[in-house]
Order: structure tokens, then C-alpha cells, then sequence
């Protein structure tokens, strides 16, 4: 196997807070591994473009604090075709950069995949997506920061829903996935949660307004993931129609999930990832994700990673139905 001289880092898919501890990560052990390391801006689309800069330690001083990332961040639409590859990999070779770690969610990683399976070049993956919906991994870097977020928004409109006395439908982010909601209701006191992994947390809404919500309470509030057809919305009107007697708001929560200062937990994981990354690599790691499975370091590899499948384990589910009565 060619020995590796210089490894390049790029930020891709929705940032995340913790993806500059992981950058930071990634490079001081990078150099302390006697590497090169280049920092690629706008993730695969600056690989295309060669928008590349050396990284020596200083450049990343400070970062480890701040949300989004110094990198900046792009989807690439040019990087899923077989050109915009090549272009790529030929910018590698221009650099001579011979291993790439790719912070990013499922997306970033599924390129990454393409890539080194196209190309004979080492990869490695973090985790980076609020969306905790990596496989093999149990957190992944930005998830805990905005569970944290949205407790926060939901324990703010609670006050507003117990002062007059009404429903909440709070949407939040997960693409396709729950642990965001189902979560960060445990976590709010929340009512009920609407997942895409189960269809309970409907049937949860129905008992409970059935029950008449303000015998037992003053308000309700229920977490709905995100989704085209069936978002906060869509319960709201439901809702709205089904029982006109009850005062129904929707807080749509949006990008202000996704920034801010990354919690003490989301720093940890992303400078250990980071750091573990590069020791991958010197072992002769390649195309895995380096995940956190019950407190030890795993490698998995990127087609169990990006497998869109990951369960919100049942006893959160059960929980919070028995917490919500
Ligand atoms: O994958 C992270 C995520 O924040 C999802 O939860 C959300 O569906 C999506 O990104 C939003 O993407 P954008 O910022 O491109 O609108």
C-alpha cells in the first residue's frame, strides 16, 4: 500500500455544530502523524474546483467553540456524476493528497463511497449531521447541540402554550428520520411525537385530545419531524378541523436548529473522532466511518454506514408514551 504523505479534509452535506472540532481535530493530529494537511473548501465542490489551502495549526485555532464550519459546506450536484469526479480526483493528484476524511451525513458519505470505489484513494468518514441517522454509530457530531436547541425553543413555548391554553405542533428537523423529535420531546416534557419510524405517536395525539386535554393539563405539545406531506402542518389542520374547539398553533423551528456553539458532548465526540480518523489511517483504514459505539471506537464500514435504516430504538418510544399521561 503507497505510503500516505498529505490527507485532505472536507466539510459537506448540512453543517453541523462540532464539525470545527472535528476539523481541528483532524488537523493537529494530522501533523502530529507527521502529515501534510489540506483543508478543501465548499466540500466535494471545491474538490472539483481546487479551492485547497496547506492547514498548519494555527489555522485552526479558535474553532473548536463556533458553529458551522470554517470549511464551508456545499451538496454538489457535479460530484455525482463520473466527470465531476474525475475532476476530483485530478485536483488530488495536482495537490498530491493521497487520503481524504469526509465529514458529513449520509449523502457526504455515500459520495465518499462512490469515490473510493472508483478511485484508489483511502477514505475516511465522520459523522457530521444533526440528524443522528448514520448506522453503526450511536451519536453522530451536531446531534446532541441540537437536541439541546430545540429543548430549549419547546421549554420557551411552553409558556405561551400553558398561558392560553393551547395545542403545539413543533416541527423539527430529521429529514427522514425521528431521533430529533422523539428525543428532544423526552427531553421538553412533550406530549407526543410524530416520527416517520412509527405510527403510534398519531394515534398517541388522538387518545390524548380525546381525553380532553384540559382535564389533565393546560396545554399540549406534540413534535412532528419534518416531512413534505405530513409536517406540523398537516397535524395542525387535522386538528384544527376534528376539534375546533382547541386553540391550535404551529412553530416551525428551521435552520436555527442547525447553528450555534457546540455543546461540551458534540466537542468531545468530534475531537475523539477526529483524532481516531487519522489513526485510522495509519493503520490502513479505508472507505469506513469512524462511529462511537457504547463508549469504544468503531470502524464501520461506508455501505453499513449510509444503509438509510437506523431504528429509533422502541423503549424511547414506550417512554415517552408513559411519560406523556
Ligand atoms: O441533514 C441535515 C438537515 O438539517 C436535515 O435535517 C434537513 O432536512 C436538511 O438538512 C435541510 O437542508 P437544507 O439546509 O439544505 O435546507
Amino acid at each position: 500500500m503507497p505510503k500516505i504523505k498529505n490527507i485532505g479534509i472536507l466539510t459537506s452535506g448540512g453543517d453541523a455544530p462540532g464539525m470545527n472540532a472535528a476539523i481541528r481535530a483532524v488537523t493537529r493530529a494530522g501533523i502530529a502523524a507527521g502529515f501534510g494537511v489540506y483543508g478543501i473548501y465548499r466540500g466535494y465542490e471545491g474538490l472539483i474546483q481546487g479551492e485547497i489551502k496547506q492547514f498548519h495549526t494555527e489555522d485552526v485555532s479558535g474553532i473548536i467553540c463556533r458553529g458551522g464550519t470554517i470549511l464551508r459546506t456545499a451538496r454538489s450536484m457535479e460530484f455525482m456524476t463520473p466527470e465531476g469526479r474525475q475532476k476530483a480526483y485530478e485536483n488530488m493528484q495536482r495537490f498530491a493528497i493521497d487520503a481524504l476524511v469526509v465529514i458529513g451525513g449520509n449523502g457526504s458519505l455515500t459520495g465518499a463511497r462512490e469515490f473510493a470505489n472508483e478511485y484508489d484513494v483511502p477514505c475516511i468518514g465522520l459523522p457530521g449531521t444533526i440528524d443522528n441517522d448514520l448506522n453503526g454509530t450511536d451519536l453522530t457530531i451536531g446531534y446532541d447541540t441540537t437536541l439541546n436547541t430545540i429543548t430549549e425553543c419547546v421549554d420557551k413555548i411552553r409558556d405561551t402554550a400553558n398561558s392560553h391554553e393551547r395545542i403545539f405542533f413543533v416541527e423539527v428537523m430529521g429529514r427522514d428520520a425521528g431521533f430529533l423529535a422523539q428525543n428532544s420531546a423526552i427531553a421538553a416534557g412533550a406530549e407526543a411525537a410524530i416520527i416517520p419510524e412509527d405510527s403510534t405517536g398519531a394515534d398517541q395525539l388522538d387518545t390524548f385530545i380525546g381525553r380532553g386535554i384540559r382535564k389533565s393539563k393546560k396545554s399540549c405539545i406534540v413534535i412532528v419531524s419534518e416531512s413534505p406531506k405530513c409536517g406540523a402542518i398537516y397535524y395542525a389542520d387535522k386538528v384544527k378541523k376534528e376539534h375546533p374547539e382547541f386553540d391550535v398553533r404551529v412553530s416551525i423551528l428551521g435552520h436555527l436548529q442547525r447553528g450555534g456553539s457546540p455543546v461540551a458532548g458534540d466537542r468531545i465526540l468530534a475531537s475523539m473522532l477526529g483524532v481516531s480518523a487519522v489513526k485510522a489511517l495509519q493503520e490502513g483504514q479505508r472507505n469506513v466511518m469512524i462511529g462511537i459505539h457504547n463508549s469504544s471506537v468503531v470502524y464501520v464500514p461506508f455501505d453499513s454506514a449510509v444503509k438509510s435504516d437506523k431504528p429509533v430504538p422502541q423503549r424511547f418510544i414506550d417512554a415517552l408514551q408513559i411519560l406523556s399521561l
